[in-house]
């Protein structure tokens, strides 16, 4: 599919500088000239009008959690009026409004209206999914020679999205980010040494940018004292009809010729197999729901789509990993990643029994994810892309949704 230029160029001047050009599966460790971001310490008032919206960022406490940490949210504006509001809890996306064909704004992510829905219960919605997201078998892994031992809080059997309280249920710092052509929060979480079992302290910094090309940009980095398994990844549940009814009208193609089959416990035999002849085949535009309850093995494991993708690239710079169409509303979004994988998750453990935004019943399949991400399980796969950082190496990858509507 489309390698996307304007990225694939800044990257590949980026990697000529440093020198990383040749193509290694896993880019994991790109550098990026600090002077590129151009990030001011505090908040600049600016204007707000909203017939001619300008890029704005307004901040207001969002409540506390039980240990009484105060938690703040942050509400991004572009010059085109799309916002997004994202709080320090979970460094969650609590709400991203973008235009239908008709230039109608509506927000087309699941979650909750207040602080304590998130903490009580939440599917992980919106969340930023670390210090590994999705599953490490049994909850086991041996590094360097010693094994380590991590919650098994799926199902009691493997270890998922970072154990008992990941990167989704902490606090974060947080600093307001403005550019010229983009405003966001750079949110940072020091993950401590034997945190949920992982070795080394590491350093976490999210950043989301909402920028006039009606993209969200997420900017991950981090860097250890210890070698760790990282993989972090962004766990929103999109519904481009902005909520009204469920996904699987929605057309999805994927940049992926194959996938990681699973077993029953949703964890990767160690396979790439093709998805030409099979119901994961979404190298062409199809809808979600086309094929979802064919009787697949793997879809019946998943209890539908909940796989993940490897996704055909070429180099180390950003390709375009997927794109979703709305055909009532017109919306489009498409992702972006230097990641290798995607996983693509169909909202199938929604059941009807959360109450969301404005009094919303999410009932089965009302959200679709789609987490870029390493390969589940890679801490146990040898012949998967590495997710291990080590000390003096940085964690740095991007991924990017862009919306439009047609
Ligand atoms: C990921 C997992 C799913 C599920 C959801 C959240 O997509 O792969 O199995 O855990 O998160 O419910």
């Amino acid at each position: 599919m489309v390698e996307v230029k304007s990225q694939f160029i800044r990257l590949s001047l980026v990697a000529a500088v440093v020198g990383i050009a040749g193509c290694e599966m896993r880019p994991m460790h790109r550098m990026t000239p600090r002077a590129e971001r151009r990030e001011s310490a505090a908040a600049k008032p600016v204007a707000t009008d909203s017939k001619s919206p300008t890029l704005n960022i307004e901040t207001k406490p969002f409540g506390e959690t039980a240990e009484g940490q105060p938690v703040r949210l942050y509400s991004l504006r572009n010059a085109n009026g799309l916002t997004a509001d994202i709080m320090t809890y979970g460094a969650i996306v609590v709400s991203l409004q973008t235009p239908d064909r008709k230039g109608q704004m509506d927000d087309i992510v699941l979650g909750y209206d207040r602080l304590d829905d998130y903490i009580k219960n939440s599917p992980y919605f919106g969340a930023i999914v670390g210090r590994y997201g999705n599953r490490i078998a049994k909850g086991k892994f041996t590094l360097d020679g010693t094994e380590y031992t991590l919650a098994t809080n799926n199902n009691n059997l493997n270890h998922l999205h970072g154990g008992v309280k990941g990167f989704d249920k902490v606090v974060w710092d947080d600093e307001p980010v403005w550019k010229a052509d983009a405003v966001g929060v750079k949110l940072s979480y020091l993950s401590k040494d034997g945190e949920e079992g992982y070795p080394g302290n590491l350093k976490a910094t999210v950043t989301y940018l909402l920028t006039n090309k009606n993209e969200l940009r997420i900017d991950y980095e981090a860097t250890t004292d210890k070698a760790t398994p990282v993989n972090l990844t962004h766990h929103g549940y999109f519904n481009l009809t902005g909520g009204e009814r469920d996904i699987l009208n929605h057309v999805l193609t994927l940049n992926a010729a194959q996938f990681t089959p699973v077993d029953e416990g949703l964890i990767p035999t160690g396979e790439l197999t093709p998805v030409r002849g099979t119901p994961m085949d979404f190298t062409k535009p199809a809808e979600i729901g086309a094929r979802i309850n064919n009787g697949y093995q793997q879809l019946k494991f998943g209890g539908g789509y909940d796989h993940n993708w490897v996704l055909d690239k070429r180099g180390s710079g950003m390709t375009l990993a997927a794109r979703v169409y709305e055909p009532t509303t017109g919306r489009i979004m498409e992702i972006l990643t230097m990641e290798p994988g995607i996983q693509f998750y169909s909202g199938n453990f929604l059941d009807g029994t959360i109450t969301g935004k404005e009094g919303k019943v999410y009932k089965h399949r009302w959200g679709f994810c789609a987490e870029t991400q390493h390969f589940p399980d890679s801490p146990n796969k040898p012949s998967f892309p590495s997710t291990i950082l080590r000390p003096g190496e940085k964690y740095e990858t991007t991924t990017i949704y862009r919306f439009s509507a047609k």
